[in-house]
């Protein structure tokens, strides 16, 4: 490696392009440097993940074989669970998990590990970037320390500083914007925020992303970079949170709290429509403002909008098992012993992922209750052991008529394109709408609850 590679290497074409951690972030990322010419190899250490990418199938049901198969005939991709060929690459893109962990604190062992697995191999030159979500200060207090172990340095500077700090290698936060399903708005399309640890490392990624996105953010720090997301993130689960609570004061005064957010959309300014929902989901907005909260600590700091909108977050899925008991009280039924059909248990719409689902916990409260609980969700034909649940027993029901007719109450829980909700509707007893999903459905409304 080159000891006096400036930034703008970056710009060049045919750069040999890492991606630590292959996952619904990961791999669609890959797949994109590779379509852009790049030569990319794809790391995780789950080898059943890298047999399959190496056989050209895919695991996640919105990326396509097709484009894995077709790159890999190309020689512009190949994945392996071997850390040491880092040290060919001249970027290294890391996109591994940030969970919570039982006390729902930050829990950044995939970081340090893949740190850890990259400090060894590091070269001068190379350039670093971090995508996984993460508190302001992860880049710079966890990351960059790990990767300076082996005698390399990027030190960490600000504009004022200078722009030509001397470097070994570049370092930078880039949060990734991913909206598994959204048909809208691809990777390449998003705008990608890109803040380095110092001028230099800001520069050489702004001048790699700019490749595989129409427009680069630059921001002049990676912790502007990494509070951003968090921002961004931060803003969807306080207004979640917001339209959940008028949705249960709504339910109380006799108003539809879907009337009134259609209503407010009116406004061309000033407004933007959040949802209510059964509550939150997904590897995001259930986790990520908690990094910041905690990180807050640190500060003396309390995090109050995101506290207060975890509480009322949290209560939805309690909300809606309430929600069910009523509605069967009203039909002189118990919850318990009673048949119940959840439709829907990914977290939101046509995707397959259940992290995090709120469908899991509503199931888990009526077990617990004495309801006897079905599911249907053509992304998931069974279900397995879970970190909070174990539903190893349970596998989608087809919906034929005669069998959700059997059913005390349908929960529609995710709203999937494909079901055919006045179908539905028109056979069962009593429907349970979470998420207003039944708007278009005329006939046979007196059997549908809206919670
Ligand atoms: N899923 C989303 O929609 C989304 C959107 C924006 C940001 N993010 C963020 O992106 C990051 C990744 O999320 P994801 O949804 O892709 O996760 P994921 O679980 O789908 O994928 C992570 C991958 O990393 C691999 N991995 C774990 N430890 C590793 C290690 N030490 N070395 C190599 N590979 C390792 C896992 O095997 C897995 O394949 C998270 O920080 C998440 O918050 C996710």
């Amino acid at each position: 490696m080159p000891t006096d590679r400036k930034p703008e290497y970056f710009k060049g074409a045919t750069l040999k392009v890492a991606i630590i951690g292959c996952g619904y972030v990961g791999l669609p990322l890959a797949l994109r440097f590779a379509e852009a010419g790049h030569r990319v190899l794809a790391l995780d250490v789950d080898s059943a993940k890298v047999d399959m990418l190496n056989r050209g199938q895919g695991y996640i049901e919105h990326i396509p074989a097709t484009k894995i198969k077709q790159h890999l005939l190309s020689k512009h991709f190949a994945a392996t669970s071997d850390f040491a060929r880092l040290s060919e690459m001249d970027a290294i893109l890391v996109c591994v998990p940030t969970p919570l962990d039982e006390r729902r604190e930050p829990d950044l062992t995939y970081v340090e590990q893949t740190a850890r697995s990259i400090a060894p191999n590091l070269q001068r030159g190379q350039l670093v970037v971090l995508e996984s979500t993460t508190y302001p200060g992860t880049t710079e207090e966890l990351v960059r320390p790990i990767l300076e172990q082996n005698g390399l340095r990027c030190p960490i500077a600000s504009a004022a500083q200078g722009s030509d700090v001397p470097v070994d290698f570049f370092l930078a936060f880039s949060p990734e914007r991913e909206d598994p399903g959204n048909k809208q708005y691809g990777l390449a399309q998003i705008p990608k925020i890109v803040g380095g640890v110092n001028p230099p490392s800001g520069r050489a990624a702004a001048a790699l992303y700019a490749q595989i996105v129409a427009r680069v953010v630059p921001v002049s720090s990676a912790r502007t970079a990494e509070m951003a997301k968090l921002l961004e993130n931060i803003f969807r689960c306080v207004n979640i949170a917001l339209v959940n609570e008028l949705k249960l004061l709504s339910l109380r005064m006799g108003i539809d709290i879907w009337e009134v957010i259609d209503a407010a959309s009116t406004k061309p300014f000033g407004f933007m429509p959040f949802y209510p929902g059964p509550g939150l989901g997904g590897h995001c907005i259930p986790v990520d403002p908690f990094y910041l909260s905690w990180k807050a600590r640190e500060y003396d700091f309390s995090t109050r909008f995101i506290e207060l909108a975890g509480e009322v977050n949290t209560a939805m899925p309690y909300h809606i098992v309430d929600a069910i008991a009523a509605a069967l009280n009203d039909r002189q039924k118990a919850l318990k012993g009673a048949r119940i059909l959840i439709l829907g248990v990914a977290y939101k719409k046509d995707v397959d992922d259940l992290r995090e689902s709120p469908a899991l916990m509503i199931m888990q409260l009526l077990l617990e209750r004495g309801a006897q609980v079905q599911y249907n969700d053509p992304h998931f034909p069974r279900l397995h052991r879970m970190r909070r649940y174990d539903y190893s027993n349970l596998q989608s029901i087809e919906l034929r008529p005669e069998k959700v007719a059997g059913f005390d109450c349908v929960v529609i829980a995710t709203d999937h394109s494909t079901y055919d909700l006045q179908a539905i509707v028109e056979v069962a007893q009593m429907v349970v709408d979470t998420r207003n999903a039944t708007r278009r459905v005329a006939r046979h409304r007196h059997k549908i609850v809206l919670c």
